[in-house]
């Protein structure tokens, strides 16, 4: 298995251009299976996740190809296989996604049902009861879900749950709900840009959405859907990691290809913490006072701070001038990154969802163990700037969402190698 090692205190100077976003990506992939006819999906992010993705739209019967440059061309031949096996769906979470448009395009899909990951318990309830509310039938069998229907109809369908609206669900309920008859009206929907674009995707295909990023979708069914184009948006949480990490190392670093309209809680966040984010040419330019403030923050639904940047945020606190306050809301239980940055001689104290972060004056290289992506980027960042040598292993995790992290940040000035294990 691969490690990083990296020698910390290079200050993180120069441009870096922002990918695709993965969490667009993935879904997108797996709605082209709704097609008639070939899509080209341009921007995409070279991933573990994307070539998983990639491989499963192949097992179901899609053509896939790849041009260079981030362009997949999917064209859906063989519609009898419907089984998205479990050795595929423990691999990445995000199979999930081929369920919605199985079910509406082949009528019947079987899917292993996902289990649990180092960020928590991760339920699909809400997804199985807007599948249902459409007119599937879903069985249990085997560890994996099965779905069936003669035909769907549209439904009025309210997708919240107990910590709010469901991304992936809302994917899977409005994937499944172009291709019913009649309208649905699904409300508490999540309101995320990746759904944007998802719901941006579908039209061009000639679907009928509309209320696409607030919480009340309307999706009027269609008969059939073709190929389409599409660009994806950038990635939010990649331009957030390179902020934080221009902040953390005092540096200077201008990112291209970003979205600040899809950031303002994490932008707003920064600045409050003492990061200056300017608008400049095509891009933004962050750097950061030498003196970082603490601050309180919860992780929401979008709009709010997400919390696919709250372990990169913590890793940023560690270094504030005082105590802050971390609260997650999305995922009570994703704090794999606290263990591993008190190795890094952080002081960080858990309370029930929330860490409390004392600010230490440097933090200290260590080896240290990623656990899921967003963890390891923020072990990646802490090590940018410990004193000495940081080792991350299993960076395995970080490969499936992070297109050539260590390339990314060389390039800024970081002394970071990827060292290959057996
Ligand atoms: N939930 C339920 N029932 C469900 C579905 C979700 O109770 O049927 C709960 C979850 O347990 C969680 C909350 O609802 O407490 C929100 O989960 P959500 O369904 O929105 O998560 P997801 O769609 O499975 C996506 C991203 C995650 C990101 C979350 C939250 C993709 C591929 N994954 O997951 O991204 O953390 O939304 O924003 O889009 C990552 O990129 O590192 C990552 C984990």
């Amino acid at each position: 298995m691969d490690q990083f090692v990296i020698k910390g205190g290079s200050r993180l100077r120069g441009e870096v251009r922002i990918s695709g976003a993965k969490n667009s990506t993935l879904p997108i992939m797996a709605a082209s299976l709704l097609a008639d006819g070939q899509s080209t999906i341009r921007g995409v992010p070279e991933l573990a996740d994307v070539r998983n993705m990639a491989e499963l739209l192949g097992d179901l019967g899609a053509a896939v190809s790849q041009t260079g440059d981030g362009q997949f061309q999917i064209r859906p031949e063989d519609e009898t296989a419907c089984h998205a096996r479990y050795d595929r769906v423990r691999k990445m979470r995000a199979s999930i996604c081929v369920l919605g448009p199985l079910l509406a395009k082949r009528k019947k899909a079987r899917v292993a049902m996902p289990g649990g990951c180092a960020i928590g318990s991760r339920p699909v309830n809400l997804h199985l009861r807007g599948l249902r509310a459409l007119g599937a039938e879903i069985d249990l069998d085997g560890g994996d879900i099965v779905v069936k229907a003669k035909k769907l109809t549209g439904a009025e369908i309210f997708l919240g749950g107990p910590f709010g609206s469901t991304v992936l669900g809302t994917a899977n309920v409005m994937m499944a709900a172009t291709l019913a008859e009649g309208t649905t009206v699904i409300e508490s929907a999540a309101c995320e840009p990746e759904i944007q674009d998802l719901a941006d995707y579908l039209n061009a295909m000639g679907a009928r959405i509309r209320g696409a990023g607030t919480p009340r979708l309307l999706i009027d069914g269609v008969d059939e859907l073709r190929g389409a184009e599409h660009q994806i948006i950038p990635d939010r949480i990649e331009a957030g990691t390179f902020m934080i990490a221009a902040a953390m190392s005092n540096g200077e670093v201008k990112l291209s290809n970003v979205r600040t309209d899809h950031m303002m809680a994490v932008t707003d966040k920064l600045r409050e913490i003492g990061v200056t984010i300017e608008a400049t040419d095509g891009g933004v330019v962050v750097c950061s006072a030498r003196r970082l403030e603490p601050t309180d923050v919860t992780t929401q639904p979008y709009p709010g701070f997400p919390t696919d940047l709250q372990a990169q945020l913590t890793a940023l606190l560690c270094l504030a001038d005082g105590n802050s306050a971390i609260t997650e809301k999305i995922f009570p239980d994703r704090f794999m990154h606290v263990a591993e940055l008190l190795r890094m001689g952080a002081n960080i104290r858990k309370e029930g969802p929330t860490a409390i972060v004392t600010g230490v004056k440097r933090l200290v290289g260590a080896p240290v163990m990623a656990s899921d992506l967003r963890a390891s980027a923020a072990l990646v960042l802490a090590g940018l700037i410990a004193r000495g040598a940081t080792a991350v292993s299993r960076v395995y995790h970080i490969d499936r969402g992070y297109e050539h992290i260590e390339v990314k940040l060389r390039s800024l000035g970081a002394d970071i190698q990827r060292v290959s294990g057996s």
